[in-house]
């Protein structure tokens, strides 16, 4: 199974400088570890000069994308407009996003657009906190059936779910689900895309995890029994824990 190292630099990095010294330390903590493919995904302004004469093994995503093509939308930006500088995944969905209003109309549509792309999506999926009664498992299949709603099963193959519990985001290591939290969250999802495409169809799609991953936790999670990698924010800045968090994987 692939390997998947997916960083979510979200605004932790504030220069073009910043952003080149964190995609060296990157591309230094991919040595020997050519089998994990690593995305970043920096601020979309930052893209451009990020990507001038890079010759190493990272590729590149971007956090987000607007919903449509081209037209009047102050401050959109579209996937094909992604694709064009260099991005060639796109972060959906995730839950800061959504936070600001991206519902799960939104979220499908986005997803829809960056797959007629061409380009991979990375779906973000969890739920907020847990209750006792188990109502996570019908809202986490919730938003898979309502985002997934339109996908083709042609269009599987471009598709990334990355499980993140909200309350774990921006945490730190002990608050992250446990490797067997993980393992049990890794079946759930895939039963539910089994369910809605077919086994055949989806046995493929690799499914990260996000929220608090940290050298802490990376060697314990890496090794959650079906899980293809992470989804990493405050951790994918720091150059020592990108260079752990990669050699666990
Ligand atoms: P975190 O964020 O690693 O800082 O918890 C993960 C994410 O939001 O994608």
């Amino acid at each position: 199974m692939k390997r998947y190292f997916v960083a979510n630099w979200k605004m932790y990095v504030g220069s073009p400088k910043e952003a080149a010294a964190i995609l060296k330390a990157t591309t230094g903590a991919m040595r020997g570890k050519k089998d994990v493919e690593t995305v970043i995904c920096p601020p979309a302004l930052f893209l451009t000069e990020l990507k001038k004469g890079y010759r190493g093994p990272v590729v590149f995503g971007v956090q987000d994308v607007f919903a449509e093509s081209k037209g009047p939308w102050t401050g959109g930006q579209s996937a094909g407009m992604a694709s064009l500088i260099g991005a060639e995944y796109a972060i959906v969905g995730h839950s800061e996003r959504r936070a600001l209003g991206d519902t799960d109309v939104v979220v499908e549509k986005k997803l829809k657009h960056v797959l007629a792309e061409g380009m991979r999506a990375i779906l973000c999926i969890g739920e907020r906190e847990r209750d006792r009664g188990g109502d996570y498992f019908g809202f986490i299949e919730q938003e898979l059936t309502s985002a997934l709603r339109t996908v083709s099963k042609k269009d599987i193959k471009k598709l990334i779910i990355a499980y993140e519990p909200i309350f774990a985001i921006g945490k730190s290591a002990d608050e992250a689900l446990t490797p067997a939290g993980v393992e049990e969250m890794v079946i759930f999802i895939r039963k539910t895309l089994a369910g809605l495409f077919g086994h055949e169809h989806v046995k493929g799609v690799p499914i990260l995890y996000g929220g608090a991953v940290e050298p802490a936790n990376a060697g314990s999670l890496a090794g959650a029994h079906g899980l293809a990698g992470f989804l990493v924010g405050h951790a994918s800045v720091r150059p020592n824990d990108i260079t752990e968090i990669i050699r666990a994987l």
